[in-house]
């Protein structure tokens, strides 16, 4: 677009100029449609333009609510509050503080390791290998998956230890970072505080196991180290459950929630704490966009979706269908070296990048918005909405088994009009 720098990304990865979206479906200034399997990576979780947070908006709008008033108390802010604990953290047995920082997801990163700092009066934190925490001078410190820019960037305190599974997934990564933490003489000091995402997302699906979660936790606990999970991308639903921890049944010491926390695609992020870490003084950590309130708003209004079960059994439904497509590409295309997921994230692992990129951009052309993440881009990510209709998922799921299957296929069109007769 006119005048707009070179670091433009998306744009390049998407070349189109999208006007409406509606739900899974994206439409171009062409009248293209495109199914979104990309979900503003994670941002979408209830779809674009959800009717009911579109309701709320403007209900919210038509009242003249106050939008903006730093974090001075508002109705928005009491509703909020009130019903994400009310619906996630109680039912969960979970007892946190809020924090409101600035609105973005590495501003809850950077508030956070702030506040593990603060806390334990220790600097060094360890971040795994393959993380993405963003990009912001800390956060991307904290971020293996981009070592590339680390050269120009402060390292902050940070030590990179092996991620579960790292490498040929050969040796116990676990028991590697308690005996480098607990041996004198290994030059790692007690950290403040570990951060971690159980699935790496940008790092190309990357999924820690129960007992490495389980195992990790014990350890920070008795070690007095805080564990920070970074559910910015995975929390949400994502994964089945509200957050993605739950399935190890651990209770981080700190969790970070930003993108679909808002539900329509609004700037907010949250950082969960518990109550006995919050020793913030007044004013300690600041900023201007904090907690806006059209973004609570929707955020409220999102949390209608967890007050059944009704959202988490079309998940379990819709995890079932993603994963039996996916098994199948693994054991019959040669191009296809892995498949992994859970929930609504999936990843298909190719044998290069430009093979992953290649079927990225044919399904672009196809109608698919999908994007490659992993170290050389060889993952694709599966990451619909939450709320995707049934046959979507379907076409879109088949729309990847066509491009995968044979790379050089015409088109979608045709596959659409198939799906529909
Ligand atoms: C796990 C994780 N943490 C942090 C961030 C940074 O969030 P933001 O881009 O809103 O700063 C991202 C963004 O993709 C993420 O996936």
């Amino acid at each position: 677009m006119l005048n707009e720098s070179n670091v433009n990304y998306y744009a390049k990865a998407f070349p189109a100029v999208f006007t409406v979206a509606k739900g899974e479906i994206v439409t171009d200034t062409t009248g293209k449609d495109y199914i979104d399997f990309f979900c503003g990576a994670g941002t979408m979780n209830y779809g674009h333009n959800n009717p009911a947070l579109k309701a709320a908006v403007h209900s919210f709008l038509d009242n003249d609510h106050i939008l903006h008033c730093l974090d001075m108390d508002s109705k928005m802010k009491e509703l909020f509050l009130t019903a994400f604990q009310e619906t996630i953290l109680e039912p969960r047995g979970l007892d946190y503080k809020v924090q409101f920082p600035g609105p973005t997801g590495t501003n809850a990163v950077e508030a956070a390791v702030k506040l593990a700092r603060l806390v334990t009066k220790r600097k060094k934190i360890i971040a795994f290998t393959q993380s993405f925490h963003g990009m912001t001078s800390m956060s991307m410190s904290l971020s293996g998956c981009r070592e590339e820019q680390h050269p120009g960037n402060t390292l902050h305190d940070v030590t990179f230890f092996p991620f579960d599974q790292f490498g040929d997934g050969a040796f116990d990564t676990l028991r590697y970072l308690e005996a480098m933490i607990k041996t004198s003489g290994s030059g790692v000091t007690l950290p403040a505080a570990i951060i971690l995402e159980t699935i790496q997302a940008e790092g190309g699906v990357n999924i820690a196991g129960v007992a490495w979660l389980k195992a990790l936790r014990a350890f920070t606990a008795e070690n007095g180290i805080l564990l920070i999970v970074d559910d910015i991308q995975v929390g949400c639903g994502r994964t089945g459950s509200f957050f993605s921890f739950e399935r190890a049944g651990i209770i981080p010491d700190i969790v970070l929630l930003s993108k679909s926390i808002s539900g329509f695609g609004l700037p907010l992020s949250v950082i969960l704490m518990k109550p006995s870490l919050d020793h913030w003084k007044p004013g300690e950590h600041n900023g201007t966009f904090r907690a806006n309130n059209l973004s609570l708003c929707t955020a409220h209004a999102a949390l209608h979706y967890w007050k059944d079960d009704g959202l988490l059994n079309e998940i379990k439904e819709k995890e079932e269908m993603i994963g039996l497509t996916l098994t199948q590409l693994v054991t019959q295309c040669e191009a296809v070296k892995g498949v992994r997921g859970m929930g609504m994230i999936w990843g298909v692992e190719f044998r290069s990048g430009s093979e992953a990129r290649a079927v990225a951009s044919g399904l672009f052309r196809d109608g698919l918005l999908i994007e490659a993440c992993g170290m050389d881009d060889q993952v694709l990510k599966i990451l619909p909405p939450l709320t995707i209709s049934k046959d979507n998922l379907r076409t879109g799921l088949a729309m990847m088994e066509r491009r995968i299957r044979e790379p050089e296929y015409a088109g979608a069109t045709r596959l659409m009009n198939e799906t529909a007769s």
